[in-house]
């Protein structure tokens, strides 16, 4: 069965661009963002990675490590690192997994047969520091993911785990959130010295908590 929503992340041994790898060692108290991608020497799977690796810096800051993943053998990650940082203005600087045997994949559902019999899908897993599976995306081949979009997600992961709060459609960083229904009105006085402003007694609107 796929890996779902809640689910303990499925722990794995793994060859990596920056040597092997146990997952739950490597990942350590952070949260992690693992994606796969359907093929080496690609064109959007090439600008993927480089966009991953100068997001570098956001991803840290928000104590996340990222880690890729492809079928591919490890010595044709090396080579196609060098067109990665020969096109894309940027190095790989984050773990490549070489998932040949397709262990990882298997166990992450990455492989969808009706997609491609061979190829891993787009496929993104957000992992708290529990290693707990917190979010899931799947991108088609065609269609490169958005890692500005990712980080937004993280962004609301954590401010949502330690706020009792939810985020609205499109929310960004510092915009105004929404109190959780499970909070009522009582008890939001106490949590949200701000005030809210409630369109109807379940959309109650705050500004962000600590912002
Ligand atoms: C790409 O990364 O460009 C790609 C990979 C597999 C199929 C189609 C496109």
């Amino acid at each position: 069965m796929a890996v779902q929503l809640g689910d303990l992340a499925p722990d794995f041994v793994a060859q990596t661009t920056e040597g092997p790898i146990r997952f739950y060692d490597w990942a350590g108290e952070s949260w992690i963002v693992l994606f796969s991608h359907p093929k080496n020497f690609t064109p959007v799977c090439t600008t993927e990675l480089g966009a991953v690796a100068k997001l570098k810096p956001e991803f840290e800051r928000r104590n996340v490590k990222v880690i890729g993943l492809s079928v591919d053998p490890i010595d044709d990650h090396h080579r196609w690192a060098e067109d990665i940082r020969e096109t894309q203005g940027a190095a790989l600087n984050f773990p490549l997994i070489a998932d040949q045997d397709r262990t990882v994949s298997s166990l992450y559902g990455m492989v969808h047969p009706n997609a491609s019999d061979t190829l891993t899908v787009r496929s993104v897993f957000v992992i708290d520091p529990n290693k707990r599976v917190r979010l899931t995306l799947t991108y088609p081949a065609s269609t490169g993911r958005n890692f500005a979009e990712i980080l937004r997600t993280v962004d609301s992961l954590q401010l949502t785990d330690s706020h009792s709060v939810a985020t609205p459609a499109d929310w960004q960083q510092g915009a105004d959130v929404i109190i959780a229904p499970s909070v009522s009105d009582e008890e939001a006085k106490a949590r949200f010295p701000k005030g809210w402003h409630a369109l109807k007694p379940y959309l109650r609107v705050t500004p962000q908590p600590g912002s």
